[in-house]
């Protein structure tokens, strides 16, 4: 029998022809971490849903954030989870706030050396678990959020933030902020808009990391996109675009590579993609029962993201991928 004169193995047959044919690579410059840094603890506190991830205090940052850097890691996002809440989710924007005094501490120590950047929304430090102020009646308040949201950007830009990644779906947001960071002298801070985010149930451990429960049993389907739809999401990156947004996020990943591969077409400013907790949380699950081989699912996971049109990954796994990828 003759040979197919197309034979699509021939490529597939050494380990080298594969790596030499590889249309996708994942490297450690496309990894960002996600990291928590909790206001008075002493001791980091583990998160039971996010096994290998902890709320900092501010010592063991500076020690996580050491080890990235040596790993080779670009970039950081952080999260913080204040001492005490309130209704307008003040400590997001003091300047002795927790995100704001770990961004000083990091800038001392690391300078340029990596990418700062902080979640800008105030679900971490509102008592009601909303990501904006309520109006009387309990519904999110879009532009009275924008007035908080510009205090919180000028905020973490004081404490040295490259960029400011405002999570809170309100419209008009990626503008507020802009205009706030340009009036203070902070033209050259960042902004990366989480900008097609899906109300998803895949955020629960990440609620448990910031201790953050929504009131009366409600939720953000509200202000967060529903998962139903696709064009929606096109009509959100171009609304941030326009509004001055330096890099668009979608939100989270994998249940959601289509809307990545439409947004890739569309845009050619930098396209980041949040592997969330639960993603996270799911593959951790499955390989403690011994069902998969967690590594080997969060590389399949993380390069499809970018196959699907990613350039960089907010990942959870950014750590031990970054062990594995390290020359
Ligand atoms: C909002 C915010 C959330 C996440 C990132 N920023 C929670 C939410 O929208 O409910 C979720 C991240 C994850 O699940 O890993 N500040």
């Amino acid at each position: 029998m003759a040979f197919p004169e197309r034979r699509l193995r021939r490529l597939r047959r050494t380990p080298a022809l594969r790596r030499l044919v590889a249309e996708t690579r994942l490297t450690v410059d496309d990894l960002v971490a996600p990291l928590f840094v909790r206001e008075g603890i002493v001791d980091p506190q583990p998160i039971v849903s996010l096994p290998g991830v902890v709320q900092h205090t501010r010592e063991s940052l500076r020690q996580e954030v050491r080890e990235l850097v040596d790993l080779g890691v670009p970039a950081v996002i952080l999260f913080g989870v204040p001492a005490s809440k309130d209704a307008a989710g003040t400590g997001a924007s003091d300047p002795d706030g927790i995100v704001q005094v770990a961004l000083r501490d990091l800038r001392d120590e690391f300078g340029d050396e990596i990418v700062l950047m902080a979640d800008l929304c105030l679900d971490e430090y509102t008592d009601h678990g909303h990501c904006g102020l309520l109006t009387p009646a309990g519904t999110v308040d879009n532009d009275a959020t924008l007035e908080r949201y510009a205090q919180v950007a000028v905020a973490q830009a004081d404490a040295g933030v490259d960029v400011c990644a405002p999570s809170g779906m309100m419209d008009g947001q990626v503008r507020a902020i802009r205009a706030a960071l340009d009036g203070s002298s902070h033209a050259d801070t960042a902004i990366l808009a989480y900008a097609a985010k899906y109300a998803s149930a895949l955020y629960g451990p990440f609620r448990d990391a910031v201790d953050v429960e929504i009131a009366d049993g409600g939720d953000r389907r509200a202000y967060q996109q529903d998962w139903h739809n696709v064009r929606e999401s096109l009509a959100e990156v171009q609304a941030d675009l326009d509004e001055g947004a330096d890099m668009v996020m979608v939100k989270p990943a994998l249940t959601y590579l289509d809307v990545l591969t439409k947004v890739r077409a569309m845009t050619d400013v930098p396209l980041a993609a949040y592997h969330v907790s639960g993603e996270y949380a799911m593959v951790h699950a499955a390989a403690e029962k011994g069902w998969i081989d967690g590594d080997a699912v969060a590389l399949e996971q993380l390069t499809a993201v970018k196959r699907a049109g990613a350039d960089m990954v907010l990942t959870y796994f950014t750590r031990s991928v970054a062990e594995v990828l390290y020359p």
